[in-house]
């Protein structure tokens, strides 16, 4: 069952998404080679407390830590390690916030230091995906017709995209209906309505699609051990353009001064 939202719901949501947006850039300021995903998962749950909120992801289903974070061939729900970030790592953070009853979540890929060029296009690439999608998220089309998008921009710049996991619907419930999958036909599923809330999210493979879940249940990587990207926003279905309740805006500040991070 979809759950629509009114306009003082998108409100609450907008605040939790644009709180994930700065945490995002707290996060940030602080990346480059040699800190690790454990100092980045402390310096986010501290600026999530600060602000009044809860990390969403922290003990959801069981998962340990406040922010997920994927390196080079891990797709998504990655263990922030102790292992110290390297020079031209593909580092993926994925941050949810809960925050007066409504959840925000976005996530990001960053390349670090020098990188190959093609990982470069894969990160490009993917953010095309998420924007083409977003293009879609509009009141009258079909679910589908976002999937479609983001599918046939990856496919055509000959990267592949992961099929186990999928975006979702967004609000009281971190995850609720619809699944909003990165591949599909246009046309199909459902219709997008007004109040309609989703988080848009795809993960898009420099190699073949396949994945595998390593010992830890929870990491994914893929199955050729190439890169992989993920970028995600908190999005409300729109009439003439949806509204994007997450925002890059305060991570794209901080890339401008952090010359650790190689942007697409
Ligand atoms: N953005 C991801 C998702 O929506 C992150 C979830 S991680 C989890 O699936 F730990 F919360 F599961
Ligand atoms: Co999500």
């Amino acid at each position: 069952m979809i759950v629509y939202k009114s306009a003082e719901e998108i409100e609450l949501i907008r605040q939790s998404s644009l709180l994930v947006g700065k945490t995002h850039a707290q996060v940030a300021r602080f990346l480059r080679p040699g800190i690790t995903g454990k100092e980045l998962d402390r310096i986010a749950e501290t600026f999530i407390r600060d602000h009044s909120a809860v990390p969403s992801f922290k003990n959801y289903r069981g998962y340990p830590f406040s922010l997920c974070i994927s390196v080079n061939e891990m797709v998504v729900h990655g263990f922030p390690s102790d292992k110290p970030f390297q020079e031209g790592d593909l580092v993926s953070i994925d941050c949810g916030v809960y925050l007066n009853g409504y959840h925000g979540d976005s996530a990001f890929t960053f390349g670090l230091g020098e990188m190959p060029q093609a990982t470069i296009k894969l990160m490009k690439v993917t953010r095309e995906c998420l924007q083409k999608g977003i293009e879609k998220a509009l009141i009258g089309n079909r679910l589908g017709d976002i999937s479609y998008a983001v599918q046939q921009h990856a496919e055509s710049n000959g990267f592949s995209v992961v099929r186990e996991l999928v975006g979702h619907g967004i609000g009281k419930q971190l995850h609720e209906s619809p699944e909003v999958p990165n591949y599909g036909k246009r046309g199909n599923g459902p219709l997008l309505k007004e109040g309609l809330i989703i988080a848009v999210e795809p993960m898009i493979n420099q190699g073949q699609r396949d994945v595998r879940t390593l010992r830890d249940r929870w990491t994914v990587v893929t199955r050729d051990g190439m890169p992989s990207a993920h970028y995600e926003h908190t999005i409300a279905i729109g009439k003439e353009k949806a509204d994007v309740l997450s925002t890059f805006e305060y991570i794209e500040e901080v890339i401008k001064e952090n010359n650790n991070i190689t942007l697409a």
